[in-house]
């Protein structure tokens, strides 16, 4: 009698093992909620990091204001400096720096906005630099290289693209 009612528990638990396992929905996940990984920091962390590229006004987004991220420039790569927030965060001393191409700035050690280029003009060549700041760049950029994931490109905007030749010559 013991031996039945020991199968009998015995079956049960194997029935209601297998009913969860045919049956079991996947309540605990929120379908409904859109999830945008730019805007919720705890998710881009463990996103793959994707190299993109950026042009000067889609970078100017990510100054840690009106996204959370900061990212900035520095010799046509874009780097994720969010884990410096308190260097460029919209407090932080070289705030100027976030969402731009700092690459002037730190060849001539300046954080002043004048040595920013802002999102609206064309891309810094940085043509006119001097061998000396062209020294200082190269460092801080082996800094940001250590330090910071480079997450893309600095490119130019084509709707601030100079007009080639034939396109300007045909308007006149
Ligand atoms: C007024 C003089 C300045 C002082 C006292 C100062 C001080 C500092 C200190 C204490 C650090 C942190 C160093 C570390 O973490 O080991 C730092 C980092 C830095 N400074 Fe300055 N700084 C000055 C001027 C400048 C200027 C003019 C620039 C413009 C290029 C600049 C750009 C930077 C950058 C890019 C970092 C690296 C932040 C990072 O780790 O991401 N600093 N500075």
């Amino acid at each position: 009698m013991e031996g039945y009612l020991v199968a009998v528990l015995v079956v049960l638990v194997a029935a209601a093992a297998l009913k969860n396992v045919l049956f079991s929905t996947v309540s605990h996940v929120d379908l409904e909620t859109e999830i945008d990984p730019e805007r919720d920091s705890s998710l881009a962390k463990e996103a793959p990091t994707v190299v993109r590229e950026f042009t000067p006004r889609q970078l100017s987004n990510y100054n840690g204001f009106d996204l959370e991220k900061i990212y900035m420039a520095v010799k046509g790569s874009v780097y994720d400096v969010s884990k410096g927030r308190q260097f460029y965060g919209p407090s932080g001393p070289y705030s100027n720096f976030a969402g731009h191409d700092a690459s002037r700035g730190l060849a001539l050690n300046s954080f002043e906005l004048e040595h920013v280029r802002r999102w609206d003009e064309p891309i810094d060549d940085l043509a006119d630099l001097s061998e000396l700041e062209r020294k200082s760049l190269d460092n801080w950029e082996g800094m940001f290289k250590g330090k910071y994931p480079c997450v893309g490109t600095l490119v130019p905007d084509p709707d601030f693209a100079p007009q080639p030749p034939a396109a300007a010559a045909a308007d006149i």
